[in-house]
């Protein structure tokens, strides 16, 4: 009566983690579920990133990790705590008693300082271009990358950032670079703000993104960079369901 079965989950008890067991060749048929693996998607702000790991991750059902959330919550630590954040020594200083966590609450990310909740707030526009400074110190990004593999280790998931798959994962098992033209991407973020109700100066979104691109793939330490194998999508002119389609169909082929 199973023959065409590929997979049954028995729950034994409440606190049972369930876990796939394959029989014979079935394991060859899903190797995306049947093997913890991590899948890194890289690429400059308002590429699409953050839309695209999110609903490959919910798809796929794993995680998402949005690293530069992490970052974000070291700039909004350094902007509180009034530290220039050109000052390598004083950097270092507060990195020591920054405590940057994630949880999740219905697989959504929410990012923590300490015990208190902001993912909110580190959305500000402040708070992206202090992240973009912040995120060349190699104490920031030493502990914040080593809290991102310890993470990607326990589990399948896919991490959005700018240096995954150069690396904080250079083994990921899929690796994608996303792009799209500046003038797109700020309007992608321009129409973020203003589903929120917020108004932004267009042009000054736009400026911000180019300088934001310039200071992280300048940068000394795990610059942004696209990784020699990974595949590159220009999202320009892609709507999201085809951005995701085509990222599905790269790693159907690679199993
Ligand atoms: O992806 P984002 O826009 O939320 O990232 C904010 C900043 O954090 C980005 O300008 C650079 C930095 N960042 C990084 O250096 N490395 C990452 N893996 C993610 C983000």
């Amino acid at each position: 009566g199973l023959a065409l079965c590929i997979r049954a989950m028995l729950f034994v008890e409440r606190n049972f983690t369930p876990r796939h067991v394959y029989l014979r060749g079935a394991r060859v048929l899903r190797k995306d579920i049947a093997q913890k693996y991590n899948i890194a998607i890289d690429g400059p702000a308002g590429s699409g990133k953050s839309t695209i790991a999110k609903l490959l991750a919910n798809d796929l059902g794993i995680l998402y990790l949005d690293t530069g959330a992490m970052y974000r919550a070291c700039a909004l630590a350094a902007l509180r705590a009034g530290v220039d954040i050109t000052d390598e020594a004083a950097v270092i200083l507060l990195m020591r008693s920054v405590c940057v966590n994630v949880t999740y609450e219905g697989g959504v990310q929410h990012t923590l300082l300490g015990t208190e909740d902001v993912t909110g707030l580190i959305r500000e526009p402040e708070v992206s271009k202090a992240a973009s400074a912040i995120s060349k110190h190699e104490s920031v990004r030493m502990k914040m990358a080593e809290m991102q593999r310890e993470i990607a280790g326990k589990m399948s998931c896919v991490l959005d950032g700018r240096d995954i798959g150069t690396f904080v994962l250079p083994d990921a098992d899929f690796k994608f670079f996303l792009t799209a033209s500046p003038e797109v991407r700020a309007r992608r973020r321009y129409d973020e703000f203003a589903a929120k109700g917020r108004a932004v100066d267009f042009e000054a979104l736009k400026r911000d993104i180019i300088a934001r691109d310039e200071q992280d793939s300048t940068r000394a330490i795990a610059p942004l960079k696209k990784a020699d194998d990974a595949v590159m999508i220009d999202t320009s002119d892609m709507t999201v369901e085809e951005v995701l389609a085509a990222l599905k169909n790269k790693m159907q082929e690679k199993i």
